[in-house]
């Protein structure tokens, strides 16, 4: 159960944010079989498929060589890595950063010097915009400003400021070593000090809680590099961070749309033209992290793009990020800008109106994702349609289950005239159902209710409900019913992959993954009472050994004045 360097809690957030589902299709591609996604084991040789990755239960699970896991677990395994390194991997996947620093130089920073470290980005900030309002140097920086149009209102909310040529009036406020750890300082080769942000107007970034983690600055005129930002430091990360968030929240807390642009100045000038519900990633491409982090905001978002070959690129990659997050309920737009604009230009352009409707009009999901494929899925020549079928259905694969993933794949078979695919691989679902029926022999009934328990975390509620006497239960495996219990009480997992990753290296944990990989034949909403009834007929049956312990004993010896009162009560109950 010990991660080592890598909290528990990121391991977790991890955890819920990858989907196995995709993680293993991109590394060996899964067909849709029923409720489960099946392909050749990629862990032995065999010809029909028996390799099941289950979403709901996030875990994995082999019928011919009984390996399973999730997808740690699978990383582990399929790539032969180290725990570490897996968990590299699939924060890589997820464009996550493994808050390594903050835990590695744990030995230094306590929950006190972290708030200290805010404390410090907050003062810098306002260190920066008094040097914008009233200093001489910081002259440029409003005239900059108002050359590019931003007012002074959206100044104030964005909290912009001037970081001066000379920097070493930074140190007269604070201790060099807090602004090397916020990444405000840099040492060169020969050990002097360097301001990062010199002569620049400067853009703070704070994270969803408000708090200044980082800064963007951009200089006054041509000179190179246009911005800079806050390098990675313990507060700030910069592929998970967004800017304007905070102020899109502050202006609405559930906005109907959050439209997702590239710089500093578009989303300046967005807000400033009444379009408060604008943001932007720091110059990088989107993310998962990114994209799950507004959808908690925010059931659309407009994803927006120039309009040349970069720009088409870049909405592609953004498609490709964002299938497996779609669904039910989400929205996402794709709106292209014409060549030569930027929004900021666009908008200011020919007003907030207009863009307005180019936004609320721009192709939404479906629609894009089908243009780009329409000619090829319409083409006459077999293999240019069945080229595209192959690639369509690859994509389509990503997505949730759901009614979204349903009705796409229902436009495919619409495109071809036939119905397809999701359908495809009942044949598979099936032979494989055979198969498991005629491996498994039917499990106890205590490894039954702690299967169905694992599979189901949420059935807990069921349990707590019985205000069980753990010290009094006795039947075959009750420690592990009751470990599985705490475990379940205590974190709360929110699916199996989660609640297996907590007994890694526990000596319970393959026991843990086979109940995991049972496949209880229940369907979904029958799960509640058959779990009920299962418990039921294990507490009688718990009862009834307990009862006859307490028989054989007294014949024995004297039982004490507990047990008899208990073994009184079992009979009157009887
Ligand atoms: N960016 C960056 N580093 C750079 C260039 C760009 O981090 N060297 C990021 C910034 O967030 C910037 C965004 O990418 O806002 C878009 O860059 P670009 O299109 O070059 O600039 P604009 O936002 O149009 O900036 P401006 O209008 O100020 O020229
Ligand atoms: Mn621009």
């Amino acid at each position: 159960m010990v991660a080592g360097r890598i909290p528990q809690g990121f391991i977790q957030e991890l955890l819920v944010r990858v989907d196995i589902v995709s993680l293993i299709d991109s590394l060996v591609p899964l067909k849709k079989a029923g409720s489960n996604f099946v392909a050749r084991c990629p862990f032995h040789a065999e010809k029909t498929p028996s390799f099941s990755v289950n979403q709901k239960k996030q875990f994995y699970h082999c019928f011919g060589c009984s390996v399973s896991g999730n997808a740690i677990g699978f990383l582990i395994a399929f790539k032969h890595l180290g725990f570490v390194e897996a968990i590299e991997e699939l924060a890589d996947f997820a464009g996550m950063d493994i808050p390594r620093e903050a835990s590695a130089d744990n030995t230094g920073l306590s929950k006190s010097e972290l708030s200290r470290l805010f404390q410090v980005m907050e003062q810098v900030a306002n260190f920066y915009v008094k040097q914008l309002r009233s200093s001489d140097h910081g002259k440029k920086g409003v005239a900059y400003l108002k050359q590019r149009g931003i007012e002074g209102v959206i100044a104030q909310d964005f909290l912009l400021g001037y970081a001066p040529e000379n920097w070493r009036i930074l140190l007269d406020q604070f201790e060099q070593h807090e602004l090397v750890q916020v990444g405000l300082l840099g040492i060169n080769d020969k050990g002097d000090y360097y301001a990062r942000f010199r002569n620049r107007v400067m853009f703070p970034i704070r994270d969803k809680r408000s708090r200044i983690v980082g800064f963007g600055g951009r200089v006054l005129d041509d000179a190179l590099p246009k911005y800079l930002n806050s390098p990675d430091t313990v507060l700030f990360h910069k592929s998970r961070e967004i800017y304007g968030l905070h102020e899109v929240i502050k202006a609405n807390a559930r906005p109907l749309r959050i439209l997702v642009v590239e710089g500093y100045m578009d989303v300046l000038a967005l807000h400033q033209l009444g379009l408060t519900y604008s943001v932007a990633t720091l110059g990088t491409a989107i993310s998962q992290s990114h994209v799950e982090l507004l959808f908690r905001f925010s059931p659309e978002l407009v994803f927006c793009f120039d309009g040349d070959n970069a720009g088409r690129a870049a909405a592609w990659k953004a498609l490709s990020v964002v299938i497996p997050l779609l669904k039910d309920g989400r929205v996402v737009r794709f709106m292209t800008l014409p060549q030569q604009h930027d929004p900021d230009s666009l908008v200011r352009d020919e007003g907030a109106e207009r863009f307005v409707d180019r936004m609320v009009y721009a192709p939404i999901f479906s629609d894009y994702f089908f243009a780009h494929y329409e000619n090829d899925l319409k083409a006459t020549e077999i293999e240019i349609r069945s080229r595209a079928i192959k690639e369509v259905r690859a994509y389509l694969a990503q997505l949730p289950l759901g009614a979204f993933r349903d009705e796409m794949f229902e436009r495919l078979s619409g495109f071809i005239k036939r119905q397809v695919v999701d359908s495809d691989s009942d044949l598979a679902y099936q032979s494989q159902q055979k198969t498991y029926r005629r491996k498994s022999p039917r499990p106890s009934l205590p490894s039954l209710v702690m299967a169905m328990l694992l599979q189901n975390p949420w059935l807990i509620d069921i349990v707590e409900q019985k205000e069980l006497d753990l010290e009094q239960l006795e039947f075959e495996g009750v420690d592990k019913f009751i470990s599985i219990l705490q475990v379940i009480t205590e974190y709360k997992p929110a699916n199996c992959g989660l609640l297996t990753e907590i007994f890694r290296g526990h000596a319970d944990q393959a026991i843990i993954d086979k109940l995991v990989s049972l496949d209880l034949l229940i369907p979904e909403d029958g799960v509640e009472v058959e779990f009920g009834d299962a418990l039921d007929k294990l507490l009688v049956m718990a009862r009834a050994v307990s009862t006859d312990r307490l028989l054989v004993r007294a014949r024995e010896k004297e039982l004490t004045p507990e047990e008899k009162k208990r073994l009184l009560q079992m009979l009157a109950d009887k």
